[in-house]
């Protein structure tokens, strides 16, 4: 038997992280294909906003604001979009955060957050929603990651590695949910321009508009392939430098990066003897 690959006939699509950047645009591309959408995110404003830009497409949205940290609201929140809306068949898990962190003045709270709301608030809704699939015997499934999940980045290393979890976690899930007829998915993407994009500091190559990146995640959701990995400009020879071994790719990525020229505030500090 095939497995299944989700259609708006058969039910509800629901995208987490929907008030602004790549969720909300990829939120109303579901919507012009004929999706019913739940859009869930804390911003109540930035949900009202998106019911009145989808008012004239083919498939309606409709908003649920919840904290993906609340384990408990999340759970509420699948049984009250399944209540209202009927069975979600694709759920997108795109809510995430990008928080730098820099080696020299290290401190646990960027890790926390990070991993709370990009892994655990994953987890919260990944939890209910696939035995809700298990149950009815059918579902797809998409996680978002990200290229940082590929290997170490400068000041990536807590972001990074919440989206090198969720790659580990989606792969790890895939050998039981396909038997369970549930497609699971992983989307890496480079960079896109959006609010969290608004606060790096370095430059970022092959940068795609929010709803360009929202139309290649539709077209990789119903092509169905398990790693939906974009642009092909950025995504290839980064995993290509990925084959190398660790100097290699230490040294490459200091250069492409210009971190061997960026201080890293020690200078002038005296460090402390052990
Ligand atoms: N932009 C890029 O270059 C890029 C590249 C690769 C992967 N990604 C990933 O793509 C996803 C979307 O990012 P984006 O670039 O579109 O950033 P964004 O515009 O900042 O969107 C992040 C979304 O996540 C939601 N969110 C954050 N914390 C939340 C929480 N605790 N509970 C519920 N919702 C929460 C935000 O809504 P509220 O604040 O309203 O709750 C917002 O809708 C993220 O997972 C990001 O890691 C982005």
């Amino acid at each position: 038997m095939a497995l299944y690959r989700a259609s708006p006939e058969d039910g509800i699509a629901w995208v987490t992280g929907a008030s602004t950047g790549i969720g909300r645009a990829l939120a109303i591309h579901l919507a012009r294909s004929g999706y019913t959408v739940a859009a869930t995110a804390r911003a109540e404003d930035g949900l009202a906003s998106i019911t009145r830009e989808a008012e004239h497409l083919e498939g309606r949205i409709f908003v649920f604001p919840c904290d993906v940290m609340d384990e408990a609201g999340m759970a509420r929140t699948v049984a009250s979009i399944e209540k209202n809306l009927g069975p979600i068949v694709l759920a997108v898990f795109n809510a995430g955060t990008y928080l730098p962190v820099c080696g020299d003045r290290l401190e646990t709270t960027n890790f926390v957050r990070s991993y709370r709301i990009n892994v655990f608030g994953t987890l919260n809704g990944l939890v209910p929603i696939s035995d809700r699939m298990r149950d009815r015997g059918f579902g797809q499934i998409v996680v978002m990651g990200s290229v940082t999940s590929f290997f170490g980045m400068p000041s990536a290393a807590a972001y990074g590695s919440t989206k090198a979890a969720l790659n580990n976690l989606v792969e790890g899930l895939r050998y039981d949910f396909e038997k369970l007829n549930i497609r699971t998915q992983i989307i890496n993407p480079g960079f896109v321009a959006t609010p969290l994009t608004e606060k790096t500091n370095f430059s970022m190559p092959a940068l795609l508009s929010a709803p360009e990146a929202a139309r290649r995640i539709a077209k990789g959701i119903r092509g169905g392939g398990y790693e939906i990995a974009f642009p092909k400009r950025l995504v290839w020879p980064l995993k290509f430098l990925r084959l190398f071994p660790k100097p290699v790719v230490f040294f490459v990525m200091f250069r492409l990066t210009g971190w061997n020229k960026r201080s890293t505030g020690l200078r002038g500090r005296k460090r402390k003897d052990p």
